[in-house]
């Protein structure tokens, strides 16, 4: 090698150590619609936490709590657009994109927040997860909320109580359904406006978690909540595929890193803050529980089955029955 060859060697060694040391680090901005006090809230906030310590210098996190940024039904756009990187939507919120997230909302059908992570953890679950990757969004895992429960301002313990109540729901067919089988009206809206709504009167009661209940303040405009836990309220954390794809490969592997570690921390705190906030509601004194007996909840049960027959057509009959199976194998 003669001089000129080493110099040129050598410049080149120089300078990509400049542009590396100069690079900006990589922008991650992530767009939710609740609290930071909920479990999603915490765990987007931990995601910053543990990225900005880990690989400092060389990605940054932005989270956007409260719908401050994208509500859910335009972040699918803005992660598409690559306007954000991370979303965390409920799974309820899916539908637009996917028939066969749709098993998630099916009434009744997971006992409880274990048997949606077994279901999650087994290969239906995962490769769901794959659902969107035709539409150039990747899943990268599974967070959790809780189940859901019903508050309204007259007391709900049967299915037909729900006649002519107007309820807040998510945009999922799956979810009208269910309330249009006993004459409620499903009203659409964006999550940042139920508390408005709530309160203006304008809808009789909504379905939630107790956490996104609590942290929202629903529970002010209410006199009742019927504690049915009727469905699984959870979120997939996606990101836009090919900006996921073009990461440097280390990046990549210590984000999905620090995303494991963050998933098990938000499933174990949503169970915590469920009761917690549970317990915070019942404290204030406003609100009347309803709890539901074994044959209270198999009844609202049996009367939801219809709801079931009638996406048999769009949610492979296999899913539902081993999302079924999901609820034995966890006892
Ligand atoms: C959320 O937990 O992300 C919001 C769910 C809802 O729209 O009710």
């Amino acid at each position: 090698m003669n001089l000129l060859q080493t110099l040129i060697g050598l410049i080149a060694v120089f300078s990509f150590t400049l542009t590396t040391a100069l690079a900006e680090p990589i922008l991650i901005r992530f767009s939710h619609v609740v609290a930071e006090q909920t479990p999603k809230g915490v765990g987007a906030n931990r995601f910053k936490q543990l990225v900005e310590e880990k690989l400092a210098g060389r990605v940054k996190v932005e989270v956007f709590p409260n719908a401050n940024l994208y509500n859910d039904d335009e972040v699918f756009t803005a992660l598409l657009d690559n306007d954000v990187q991370l979303a965390a939507p409920s799974l309820s919120k899916f539908s637009i994109m996917t028939k066969a997230l749709q098993v998630y909302d099916l009434p009744f059908l997971f006992d409880d927040p274990s048997a949606v992570e077994h279901f999650q953890r087994g290969e239906i679950g995962q490769r769901l997860l794959t659902a969107l990757d035709g539409k150039g969004i990747k899943g990268l895992g599974y967070w959790s909320n809780g189940m859901r429960v019903i508050s309204a301002n007259r007391p709900l313990r049967t299915p037909t109580d729900l006649r002519q109540l107007s309820l807040r729901v998510e945009p999922s067919k799956v979810i009208e359904a269910q309330y249009r089988q006993f004459g409620a009206i499903p009203i659409k809206l964006p999550f940042t406006h139920t508390r408005d709504a709530l309160r203006r009167e304008v809808i009789d009661g909504q379905e939630n978690t107790w956490s996104n209940i609590y942290s929202q303040g629903f529970q002010a405009s209410q006199t009742y909540i019927t504690e049915t836990h009727h469905s699984f309220l959870g979120y997939m954390v996606i990101t836009n595929k090919t900006f996921w794809d073009q990461l440097p490969a280390d990046v990549r592997r210590e984000l999905e890193t620090i995303l494991g570690q963050v998933t098990e921390e938000v499933k174990a705190r949503a169970t915590a803050q469920a009761r917690q906030d549970r317990q915070a509601i019942i404290d204030e004194g406003r609100v009347q529980l309803i709890a539901l007996t074994d044959q209270d909840r198999e009844r609202w049960r049996q009367a939801m089955i219809p709801v079931w027959k009638s996406f048999a057509s769009q949610i492979d009959p296999e899913i539902i029955a081993v999302a079924r199976a999901a609820n034995a194998r966890n006892r």
